[in-house]
């Protein structure tokens, strides 16, 4: 392969790029992870990982993937048959249905057209229609990194509540949690799953699951198979700093730095900052005369966005010319979106200059893959950043023309689109 002179940029909504500060704190002597120095280490990254989650509940490490979370998640609370409700957000959601399947569970599967989130008042609806509570558990990925679609947490949770069902909860936020606002406790959610790659800024390969006392007291009586993610051994050794396995002793290291960061920056201006990134990643994709996949405003990610390109233009073969020409890579299409949309991610370890200098690699890659589009996207993410600045919304705050697009929505609502996506 040919050497690219300069950084590598790695816009994919993760993993994402990995702090100097981080790899730093990584790049240390492998320590006994029965012995003292472990010991306080493992205290404080447990006990700090419950901020960011925004939970005073146990939080459990493992030393996986997301995918190993979620599979926690599950076995943990669940017996064979059970009934699950998930949402077919997008491919995420999919692969975790799919999971539940594959455990010998019994799902229910509600469609949307990939491009918003879980609705609340189907939700409640189809709760109400239980009256003999044979739902065990409602999945719900928060934000959906295929699509680019933030599912509002609150709602749903005011739904089970409403229907007055007692199914656990149970929501990923693999690409939400450390970049868009998430509230475990007080959301009411039974079991969190997140991911160590993206909002963390940390590599692949450490996953979480935050439990609600509910999750745990459902996890007594849950008969699906389960050893290597069992929370009971595994909170038993936690409480005193110890894993009873080995744990990713560096990856930790590596956390205690990322969530070191995220306090000194302060999780809400972390949101903030966010929040004004897809914001104005929003404004370059209009400009470009481009549709963003979410085609509900209230929803929009802020840690990624997929770009729809015009019909019969292949998205892949602009990512591969923005990684041959411009050495960046951008997130492909999963599922049944591929070749139909390119993913931008602009979360983790991002700043204005980043964030312009990926939207200039898309702007000119689009020229240089012949992709119709009008120029001014770069111009655009500008204006709302220093927009954004002017109007005090310090480095966030709410995108006044994300209020118009929602507007104009209104007009162009979900039908064409929704079919081009499907
Ligand atoms: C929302 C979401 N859930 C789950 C996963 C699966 O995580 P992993 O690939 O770390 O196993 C991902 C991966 O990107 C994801 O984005």
């Amino acid at each position: 392969m040919r050497y690219h002179a300069g950084r590598h940029f790695l816009q994919i909504p993760g993993p994402t790029n990995v702090p100097d500060r981080v790899l730093r704190a990584i790049d240390m002597p492998t320590i006994d992870h029965r012995g003292p120095q472990f010991q306080t280490l493992a205290l404080e990254v447990l006990d700090g990982l419950r901020e960011v989650f925004q939970t005073r509940q146990p939080v459990v490490i493992y030393p996986a993937s997301g995918t190993g979370a979620w599979e926690a998640a599950l076995v943990n609370t669940l017996s064979p048959g059970d009934h699950v409700l998930m949402f077919e957000t997008g491919q995420f959601a999919t692969l975790w249905k799919k999971m539940a399947d594959r455990l010998g569970l019994k799902t229910e599967f509600i469609a949307t057209d990939w491009r918003r989130g879980a609705d609340a008042s189907v939700l409640e609806e189809r709760l109400r229609a239980d009256g003999a509570h044979s739902i065990k558990a409602v999945c719900v990925v928060h934000n959906e990194t295929s699509t680019g679609v933030t599912t509002r947490i609150p709602p749903l949770r005011a739904a089970l509540d409403r229907a007055q069902h007692p199914a656990l909860f149970l929501v990923d936020t693999v690409s939400s949690l450390g970049s868009i606002e998430y509230r475990h406790d007080e959301w009411g959610v039974d079991v969190t799953v997140s991911g160590s790659q993206k909002g963390l800024m940390l590599p692949p390969g450490l996953s979480f699951n935050a439990v609600s006392a509910k999750a745990r007291e459902a996890s007594r009586t849950a008969k699906l198979p389960r050893s290597y993610w069992s929370w009971d051994e595994m909170q038993a050794s936690n409480t005193q700093g110890w894993f009873p396995y080995t744990p990713a002793t560096n990856l930790l290291y590596g956390l205690r730095e990322s969530l070191a960061m995220l306090r000194e920056e302060g999780l809400q201006n972390v949101f903030a900052r966010h929040r004004r990134h897809g914001e104005a990643t929003r404004r370059a994709v209009r400009a470009w005369g481009l549709e963003v996949l979410c085609a509900v405003p209230e929803e929009y990610s802020n840690s990624l966005t997929a770009v729809m390109t015009p019909a019969g233009v292949d998205a892949d073969h602009v990512r591969k010319v923005i990684l041959e020409r411009f050495d960046m890579s951008l997130g492909t299409g999963l599922g049944k979106l591929a070749g139909r949309v390119f993913r931008i991610g602009h979360l983790g370890d991002f700043n204005d200059l980043t964030l312009l200098g990926a939207l200039a690699g898309v702007e000119m890659g689009l020229a240089a893959a012949g992709v119709p589009h009008r120029r001014g996207g770069v111009q655009a993410a500008m204006d709302a950043l220093g927009e954004q600045d002017a109007g005090g919304a310090a480095h966030g705050g709410t995108a006044p023309s994300d209020a118009a697009a929602a507007a104009g929505s209104a007009k162009d609502p979900a039908g064409a689109g929704a079919r081009r996506a499907a």
